[in-house]
């Protein structure tokens, strides 16, 4: 679902906020568009340098406090607009998030109905992400695209952008693998792509659609300054081999590196058992000097910890917005750049810190 250009304006990543500009040359319109957009892998898919998470939209397991209400969809509803009109354009999402058979809203639904409302009103650039959730009771292709169909309903779409399988299957994963291969050829996705893979298995995943002529488009997995798994597993120096992009997701370390947390005021709900009062604790030199570095460039610790990941290269990090404020945060990390010798530091600064415990799912 690619889309159109907006026909009202174009809005260049530069500041915290975004600047909207009227008066440019169609030519120039196009060139910074595009300087600002990145191939998915081998696919012919392009998306903004950085996406939006929606696993919270909806969802009262994991964000929320445990309550989903009007107010927060409203917020949600204003996270989405932001991120459009500061021109990132790429969602995220996933048929578990906020799952509906839990009582409450689905993420794609919401999703599906925010680009509505917005279509409504103007025409938009959108490229949609969503997940097949590999249950161990769902076997082989055919379970793949029906899902598929299922999540295109909530979606209210024809196609998505980019599917991509979860994580890995308890029972293995060449059906599901098969199953990605048939969608494509259906024209029901533009691309493929797996999340939570280790490097044996990306490769496999790489050479199984390979022969069916489908380029693997991406890898989604845990990274961030502090959660630096995927450059000593192999999976970074995989995807950068075979041109695979690297999806970054929790890439602000769920809230944590915007530095708003601390020992005295931790996160709450399932969050609090991971970043614990200690862990804030030890973590302090290294907000610390996110936060000076930041100053030196007008950035907040959000933007530097986002610029860090892009400084990697391969690298679209996907952080949760929940509202307007953060949307528009996010869209001030693309646009500049961090030096060597800067991402550098802060890497041997987070080295020196314990790292984040990550999913389950990665390790299965
Ligand atoms: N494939 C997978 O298995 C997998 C796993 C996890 C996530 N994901 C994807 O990755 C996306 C992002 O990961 P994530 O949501 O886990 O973590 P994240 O992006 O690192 O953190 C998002 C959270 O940080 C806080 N925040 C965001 N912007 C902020 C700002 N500017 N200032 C202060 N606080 C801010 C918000 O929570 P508070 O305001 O409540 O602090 C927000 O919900 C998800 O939405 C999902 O699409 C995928």
């Amino acid at each position: 679902m690619a889309l159109q250009l907006s026909s009202a304006g174009f809005c260049l990543f530069r500041g915290r906020r975004a600047l909207t500009t009227r008066a440019v040359a169609s030519e120039d319109v196009t060139t910074l568009k595009e300087e600002n957009k990145v191939k998915l892998g081998g696919s012919d898919v392009k998306v903004s340098r950085l996406g939006i998470g929606a696993w919270s939209w909806g969802d009262t397991s994991y964000w929320n406090d445990s309550g989903w209400d009007d107010r927060k969809m409203k917020a949600a509803k204003a996270a989405f607009d932001a991120s459009i009109d500061g021109g990132i354009t790429f969602f995220d999402t996933a048929e578990v998030y906020g799952a509906a058979f839990m009582g409450v809203v689905n993420s794609e639904t919401l999703l599906g109905r925010f680009i509505k409302e917005r279509q409504q009103k103007e025409s938009v650039e959108v490229a949609v992400a969503t997940k097949f959730a590999p249950l161990p009771w769902r076997f082989g292709r055919g379970s793949v695209l029906s899902a598929l169909k299922s999540s295109l309903s909530r979606l209210g779409l024809s196609s998505v952008d980019l599917y991509q399988l979860h994580w890995p299957g308890i029972w293995g994963n060449e059906g599901y693998i098969d199953g990605l291969g048939d969608a494509v050829e259906q024209g029901l996705v533009k691309a493929v792509g797996v999340s939570n893979y280790s490097e044996k298995r990306l490769r496999d995943a790489y050479n199984q659609l390979k022969k069916r002529g489908i380029p693997l488009a991406s890898n989604q997995v845990n990274y961030s300054l502090i959660y630096r798994n995927p450059e000593r597993n192999g999976v970074k120096a995989a995807c950068d081999e075979l041109g695979i992009t690297l999806i970054a997701y929790s890439p602000i370390a769920q809230g944590v590196l915007t530095g708003k947390y601390t020992p005295e005021n931790p996160p709450t709900g399932p969050r609090g058992r991971i970043y614990t009062p200690e862990f804030l604790k030890e973590l302090q030199p290294l907000l610390t000097r996110i936060k000076e570095i930041g100053q030196g460039y007008g950035k907040s610790p959000t933007q530097v910890a986002l610029n860090w990941l892009t400084c990697q290269g391969n690298v679209v990090p996907i952080p949760g917005a929940k509202n307007a404020e953060q949307a528009e945060e996010f869209v001030g990390a693309l646009g500049w750049r961090l030096t060597d010798q800067e991402a550098e530091e802060l890497r041997l600064l987070a080295s020196k810190t314990r790292e984040v415990v990550g999913f389950p799912v990665e390790k299965l």
